[in-house]
């Protein structure tokens, strides 16, 4: 299959996950009130930019989706560090010289520590919103020479049930039995989310007038853990909180013009009858299988059958096409694969993986889905909030080794050829 010309082949990363020392950030003291492995240097991207823009060469793409670090560029509200603004504006420039088109994201899961002091109410104070509008508009006005595409948030959702219902996240607070109220309900985190969101897009408007806003979606694929009305109800539902709610709103006020969809694996659902249990739906994520094995048993929590990644999480590449395919009815808005990809140390599965999920896509834009781009996760291997075990880089990093050197993954060749040729083989 070949793909439209222009098509985008990329690679994603995140700030937090590779510059390192980003000690400003409300993560590098969690990282020690949690006990998790320190995120320390990461990849040591602030310093060795340069050779991630090899790598991307190396690999024939024409897009890097990166984010941007609030808490490097404002380390105290209001104070500017306009060196590490023109770090970015640097690396943007030499992007676009190189031929690669620079995605950028304003916010992936990294608050500034000043804003959980400032706003102890995080994400649920309008306060919140205003700050980040106002970081929004300073970097889109330093970036606006070299960058037109844009996405706001990466994962709201996942950032804000980590760090508002599960504590697993700044500012910590654990709120799972409150959860609806908290995200659905007026003032809740999903109209905060959405304003913040809409905000943002008006001052990059303003800074250029023909940039295009995105937003980077966790979408899993749900299915119904027994074949029933009551299984099928909570898929729905679940569907709906964590998949539609936040970019319907975008939607309607027109601060969208494509929607980035990150896809690894599927989760089943189930209904359950208990007080406290957001929506009385069970999603049986591998991470609470794992956590608590018992519990999820007890509850009544499916484990699918297909063969699992590191992380734990099924292998599904049809629900790739599924899920492209659900977005594309409801909005008709230009999609982007803005993550996907497989934590796999052995490097024998990558390889199958990018095979499987672009077989996937490329099936859903046939039947008509408008997808611009696929931008794979990850560069290199980088911090997985807490840990660098898994590994889902196109490039190794010798991080143990303190060279930093880059080296490609298994796997990795492959892609270079698919994206090199426009072509799925
Ligand atoms: C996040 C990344 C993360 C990746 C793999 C996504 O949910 O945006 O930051 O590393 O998944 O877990």
């Amino acid at each position: 299959m070949r793909f439209p010309p222009d098509f985008w082949w990329g690679a994603s990363t995140s700030s937090y996950q590779i510059e390192g020392d980003n000690r400003d950030s409300a993560l590098w003291e969690w990282e020690r009130k949690k006990g998790w492995e320190r995120s320390g240097k990461a990849a040591d991207s602030w310093r060795l930019w340069r050779e991630d823009l090899k790598c991307l060469k190396v690999l024939h793409l024409n897009t890097y989706r990166f984010s941007v670090e609030w808490s490097r560029i404002e380390p105290l509200p209001g104070q500017w560090r306009e060196d590490a603004l023109e770090r970015y504006g640097e690396m943007a420039a030499a992007l676009v010289e190189a031929g690669i088109r620079p995605i950028v994201c304003l916010h992936h899961f990294s608050d500034p520590a000043w804003l959980c002091r400032e706003v102890p109410d995080g994400w649920r104070s309008p306060d919140a919103v205003k700050f980040f509008a106002r970081f929004a508009g300073k970097v889109a006005q330093a970036l606006k020479g070299s960058v037109r595409e844009w996405m706001v948030f990466n994962e709201p959702l996942v950032f804000l049930t980590l760090g508002y219902s599960w504590a697993h996240f700044p500012p910590g607070r654990f709120g799972l039995h409150r959860m609806e109220r908290d995200f659905l309900g007026k003032g809740g985190l999903i109209e905060r989310c959405a304003r913040a969101h809409v905000e943002a897009a008006e001052a990059i408007r303003k800074a250029r007038p023909e940039a295009l806003v995105g937003i980077a979606h966790n979408v899993t694929d749900l299915e119904p853990a027994r074949d029933n009305a009551a299984d099928k109800g909570a898929v729905r539902d679940w569907d709906e909180l964590m998949h539609w709610r936040l970019i319907d709103r975008l939607v309607q006020a027109k601060a969208l013009d494509y929607l980035g969809i990150n896809y690894y694996t599927r989760v089943f659902v189930r209904r359950v009858n208990l007080p406290g249990v957001p929506l009385r739906a069970l999603p049986g994520h591998a991470e609470v299988e794992q956590a608590a094995p018992f519990l999820f048993r007890l509850l009544g929590g499916r484990r699918g059958d297909r063969p699992r990644t590191d992380m734990g999480w099924e292998i599904v590449p049809e629900g790739l096409e599924r899920v492209l395919t659900r977005a594309w009815e409801r909005y008709r808005l230009p999609l982007v694969v803005t993550e996907n990809g497989i934590a796999d140390a052995k490097g024998d599965r990558r390889e199958a993986y990018l095979r499987d999920h672009l077989a996937a896509m490329a099936r859903a834009m046939a039947a008509g889905a408008s997808v611009r781009g696929y931008l794979h996760w990850s560069l290199m291997d980088n911090y997985e909030w807490g840990s660098f075990k898994p590994q889902f880089g196109l490039f190794h990093v010798d991080r143990v080794g303190g060279s930093y050197e880059r080296t490609l993954a298994p796997g990795a060749e492959f892609y270079a050829k698919v994206a090199g040729k426009n072509e799925l083989p």
